[in-house]
């Protein structure tokens, strides 16, 4: 007994809709965005809401100003947290330290952006 010819066409869609989403999947992977909008920094002392794109596309910042494990800025950089750790340690700065020192500095540097605590962190 053969299928009915809608139940082939209906096989068919359904295979080709399958590849589609296999190549959409592979092609557009949400789970690293090439440069994240905002992101929510984590920390005891309230979160820190980080606009990451404003940064660079309104405040006039560079990705190396920020990302200096990078030469160019066609290299993709690594998560800061990854070399910066939450305890001291050999390799790299603190993380609270480096960021405080990355993000304050600027803010000083260029008499803009906050650089009261609560002017980041949220409570
Ligand atoms: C003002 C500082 C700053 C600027 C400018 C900046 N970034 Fe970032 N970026 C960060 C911080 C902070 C993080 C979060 C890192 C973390 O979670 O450890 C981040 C995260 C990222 C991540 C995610 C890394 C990961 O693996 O989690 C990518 C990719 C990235 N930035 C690319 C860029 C690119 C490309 C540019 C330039 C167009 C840029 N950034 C400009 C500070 C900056
Ligand atoms: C591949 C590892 C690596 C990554 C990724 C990285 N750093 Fe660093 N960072 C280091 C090391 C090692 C040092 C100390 C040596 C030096 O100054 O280069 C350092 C130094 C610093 C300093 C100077 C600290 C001081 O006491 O003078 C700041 C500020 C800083 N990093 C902030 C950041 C931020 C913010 C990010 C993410 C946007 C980041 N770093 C990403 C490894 C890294
Ligand atoms: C290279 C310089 C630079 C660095 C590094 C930098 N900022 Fe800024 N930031 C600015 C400037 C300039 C403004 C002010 C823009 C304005 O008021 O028009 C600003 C504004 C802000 C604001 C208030 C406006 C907003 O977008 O929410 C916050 C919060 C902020 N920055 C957080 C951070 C954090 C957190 C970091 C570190 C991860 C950081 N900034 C690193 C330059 C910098
Ligand atoms: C320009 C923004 C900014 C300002 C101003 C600022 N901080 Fe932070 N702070 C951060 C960021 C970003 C981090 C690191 C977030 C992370 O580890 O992902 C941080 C980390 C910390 C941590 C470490 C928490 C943990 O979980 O390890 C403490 C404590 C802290 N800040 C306290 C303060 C205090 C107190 C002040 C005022 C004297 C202050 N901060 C001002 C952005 C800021």
């Amino acid at each position: 007994m053969g299928m009915k010819r809608g139940n082939v066409i209906a096989l068919v869609i359904m295979g080709i809709c399958i590849i589609i989403g296999i190549i959409g999947y592979a092609a557009f992977p949400t789970k690293n965005p090439e440069k994240p909008i905002r992101i929510m920094l984590m920390t005891t002392a309230g979160n820190v809401l980080f606009d990451h794109k404003a940064h660079f596309t309104d405040y006039g910042a560079e990705c190396m100003d920020c990302h200096h494990d990078i030469s160019d800025d066609t290299e993709r950089p690594e998560a800061c947290s990854k070399c910066h750790l939450p305890q001291e340690s050999e390799e790299a700065p603190k993380r609270a330290v480096a960021f405080h020192k990355q993000c304050i500095g600027c803010h000083e540097d260029q008499g803009m952006g906050p650089t009261d605590c609560s002017g980041c962190h949220l409570r």
